[in-house]
């Protein structure tokens, strides 16, 4: 695998799923694949999951961590070719990137959307640079569109909660104060519509799923009809996506605090696990006694995001060797 980004680069989601599986049964079976070889994390934007997460699936696999807080010590870097740099930023990406890839065999980027342009943001301008000028293979993080890693381990998650073969999992839009990115619900979306379950996304009106991503899956704009029967509740908020409106791309076009997942809005489902890929800002998102209710599965989620990266990682290296 040279590139990490959609549920497609898995290929056979089954297999990956028995991948995870078996890694999670013992995940230092693998631990002379990364012998000599260096994961480079590249950090345009905070973690704390991630950054952890995939430092220690990376030492699962005996592999060396560079960890670079690009806001933090490095020079500030200019991202758009043709600027006459006499600004604040001493450092062009197009040498950066090179350099970089010089002192790594594996890349890892996140750089989230920045809602200055939408197509800037989802022709994901600065991890295509990763991909074209690193000359590594590129792992995403969380770019501007999607958070792949974070999708493989929510799937990870609902294959082992499940109760019924094929559950109804639903994807519900929830308030927040700040305009949040969409990467997390895209790939949500996009690895619920590959996987072998009942799928529905509900939101208020405006904050409809790039089709890039969400096509073809089911929208019930009425959150109490949409959670009937359910058996995985994910709350997520996630700002306009600009399908319908791009002047509202970025937009925060709803603070409506029924939407918050409270024990209510859990009564209406089949006894429902409560999912969320963290950090959750609680009584905005999800009410106390929810995310703290024995139903909720956010840590044993979070725990899988080393699994999901251990897999990817440990294909990337595969695929080096
Ligand atoms: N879920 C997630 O990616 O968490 P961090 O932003 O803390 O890495």
């Amino acid at each position: 695998m040279k590139i990490f980004q959609h549920v497609s680069d898995l290929g056979d989601l089954k297999l990956a799923l028995e991948e995870a599986k078996a890694v999670k049964a013992d995940r230092y079976q693998y631990q002379n694949l990364g012998n000599n070889k260096t994961c480079m994390l590249i950090f345009f934007n905070n973690s704390l999951r991630t950054r952890l997460s995939t430092q220690k699936a990376a030492m699962n696999l005996g592999m060396n961590v560079i960890v670079l807080d690009v806001n933090q010590g490095a020079w500030k870097l200019e991202t758009e070719r043709g600027v006459i740099m006499d600004g604040d930023k001493s450092e062009h990406l197009l040498e950066a990137i090179p350099v970089m890839g010089c002192y790594c065999d594996i890349i890892g980027v996140r750089s989230f959307a920045r809602f200055e342009n939408r197509q800037d943001d989802y022709e994901e301008k600065i991890l295509n640079q990763f991909i074209k000028y690193s000359g590594k293979p590129v792992f995403f993080m969380e770019s501007a569109t999607v958070h792949p890693l974070q999708a493989f381990a929510d799937l990870i998650t609902i294959e082992e909660y499940k109760r019924t073969e094929r559950p109804k999992v639903v994807l519900t839009w929830a308030p927040h104060p700040k305009a949040l990115p969409q990467a997390v619900p895209n790939s949500f979306a996009q690895w619920m519509h590959a996987a072998d379950v009942d799928f529905v996304i509900t939101h208020p009106e405006g904050y409809e799923l790039d089709p890039k991503f969400a096509g073809g899956c089911r929208v019930e704009y009425d959150q109490k009809k949409a959670f009937e029967g359910a058996q995985f509740i994910y709350a997520k908020n996630w700002s306009c996506p600009g399908v319908t409106r791009p002047e509202d791309y970025g937009k925060v076009l709803s603070k409506d605090m029924s939407w918050t997942v409270d024990s209510e809005h859990m009564s209406w489902t089949d006894n429902a696990f409560f999912m969320h890929c963290l950090p959750v800002r609680r009584n905005m998102i999800v009410s106390d006694d929810v995310i703290e209710a024995p139903t909720s599965i956010v840590i044993p989620e979070a725990a899988n995001r080393e699994i999901s990266a251990q897999v990817v990682l440990k294909r990337m290296l595969e695929s080096l060797n």
